[in-house]
């Protein structure tokens, strides 16, 4: 049963004992217990009292840090922001107050989200200047590249909130960031096919804002489809936060050294931009042409099978969820009503549930519980509002950036706060020495 967030460390009473071989001693680590989630053994003093490190190259057992903001409990498939269940949030809520709730602390009252939202709103310009930036890659240039230039150049605009240690500075930062990330994303695609930068509308959602901005030439009118509009919302939802994952987790590394916030978001979008993490909707949609017909599936997975061939099935699998990943449920509701909704009959989309549904039979995907996540769902669902696919994990960034933020939040306000440095097991040359050149074999 949930118990209230521990506002220290929770120590238990339990302990667990680490006998050390070499020498016979034994040290006591104490327990700490989160409010959900497997106990945490602290071994914060373990290289002072013992001269060892502990080795988790990937961190597949480490916590990194005590966090109230998500949970995840993979083999169960549960995502709760806050306490609340990712299901509820997509179904009941809008990606306004999960900002709220991930950056404040809780779902907003009708004042607070007014005043939140109001605050948002009036953060989406980015400062003139800011175009020229474009104007200086290549036209052809990767999205994602735009962005890890254009995020950090905004510390170089909002002297006034780069100030870690205001509380105030840090707020207004953590606005602008979220306010203008769709616009840069937006400037980042118009960018890229040669139309005019539409500036944002103050009157419309966050959603129904950035599909403007995308889609909207000065030239003539533009109606936001509301069906589009609604999967919009429920993608930004669904990519809010995860955790630890990569790029929160380079978000938090970054900031431990008090780098200002614009530098921090970007080494997050930077991180982001890999196949592994958030490239993967990008990987499915090539995967899916590289694949072609539905007759070509057995071969497919053939090749993802076979560990002398670098082929892997984009979309599948999960670090932590190791049953089915929630996000990729609700996701794959809207992906339904979205295609219905456009009159897409999109061949690909075919191949996908095809897709799926052998590698769901197969004993090699079976037995790793390996199945869609995410990612497999989001990539058809931006192919079929219209953007490219260099774009998806520009969106995937967009959303994640309040998840970044109020992570980045969280940690500087740790009293604990010291700079990330994790220790290493050195197995290169023993110390020799210096051969001048003309001696070398
Ligand atoms: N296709 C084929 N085999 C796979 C796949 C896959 N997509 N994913 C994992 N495996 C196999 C892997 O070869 C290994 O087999 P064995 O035990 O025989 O050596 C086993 O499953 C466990 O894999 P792992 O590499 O130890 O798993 P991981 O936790 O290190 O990797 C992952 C997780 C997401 C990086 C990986 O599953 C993957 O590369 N998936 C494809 C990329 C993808 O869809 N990424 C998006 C993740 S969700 C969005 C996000 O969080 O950013």
């Amino acid at each position: 049963m949930a118990k209230s967030a521990p506002q220290k460390d929770a120590k238990t009473q339990e302990t667990m004992t680490l006998k050390d071989n070499r020498n016979g001693k034994s040290y006591e680590l104490p327990i700490l217990e989160g409010t959900m989630g497997p106990d945490v053994v602290d071994i914060r003093k373990l290289y002072a009292e013992a001269d060892v490190f502990t080795f988790d190259p990937s961190f597949t057992a480490t916590g990194s840090c005590k966090s109230r903001i998500t949970f995840i409990d993979g083999e169960k498939g549960q995502l709760l922001h806050r306490g609340y269940s990712i299901e509820e949030l997509a179904e009941k809520s809008n990606f306004m107050e999960v900002c709220h709730a991930l950056l404040y602390g809780d779902l907003p009252n009708e004042k607070e989200y007014e005043e939140f939202v109001h605050n948002i709103t009036y953060h989406t310009m980015v400062h003139e200047q800011v175009n020229f930036f474009y104007r200086g890659f290549r036209r052809d240039a990767h999205p994602m590249a735009i962005m890890c230039g254009v995020v950090a150049a905004l510390s170089a605009f909002y002297h006034d909130s780069l100030d870690i240690w205001d509380p105030e500075q840090r707020e207004i930062s953590a606005h602008r960031l979220i306010a203008k990330m769709p616009t840069l994303a937006a400037m980042t695609y118009k960018y890229s096919i040669g139309q005019p930068f539409m500036y944002p509308r103050n009157d419309l959602s966050f959603a129904e804002n950035f599909l403007y901005m995308c889609f909207a030439v000065p030239a003539e009118p533009y109606k936001v489809n509301p069906v589009l509009a609604d999967a919009m919302d429920k993608i930004l939802i669904l990519h809010a936060d995860h955790e630890q994952n990569a790029s929160t987790s380079t978000v938090r590394m970054a900031g431990s050294s008090q780098a200002n916030p614009f530098a921090c978001i970007a080494a997050g979008i930077a991180c982001l931009w890999g196949p592994a993490h958030g490239g993967a909707n990008q990987a499915v949609l090539e995967m899916l042409d590289e694949i072609g017909h539905k007759d070509n599936i057995p071969e497919f997975l053939e090749r993802a099978k076979d560990k002398d061939d670098p082929f892997r099935l984009m979309g599948f699998g999960h670090r932590v969820y190791k049953n089915f990943d929630p996000r990729a449920a609700v996701l794959k509701k809207s992906c339904d009503a979205v295609l219905k909704d456009l009159g897409v009959k999109d061949d690909r989309l075919e191949l996908a549930m095809e897709l799926e549904r052998i590698a769901l039979e197969d004993p090699y995907f079976v037995e790793r519980k390996l199945f869609p996540n995410v990612d497999f769902y989001s990539g058809i669902i931006l192919k079929a509002m219209g953007f490219p696919v260099e774009m998806f994990t520009v969106l995937f960034a967009v959303s994640r950036t309040v998840g970044w933020i109020s992570q980045w939040k969280e940690m500087i306000e740790e009293p604990s706060l010291r700079i990330g440095r994790p220790r290493q097991l050195y197995d290169g040359a023993a110390p020799r020495k210096y051969v001048p050149i003309s001696k070398r074999k």
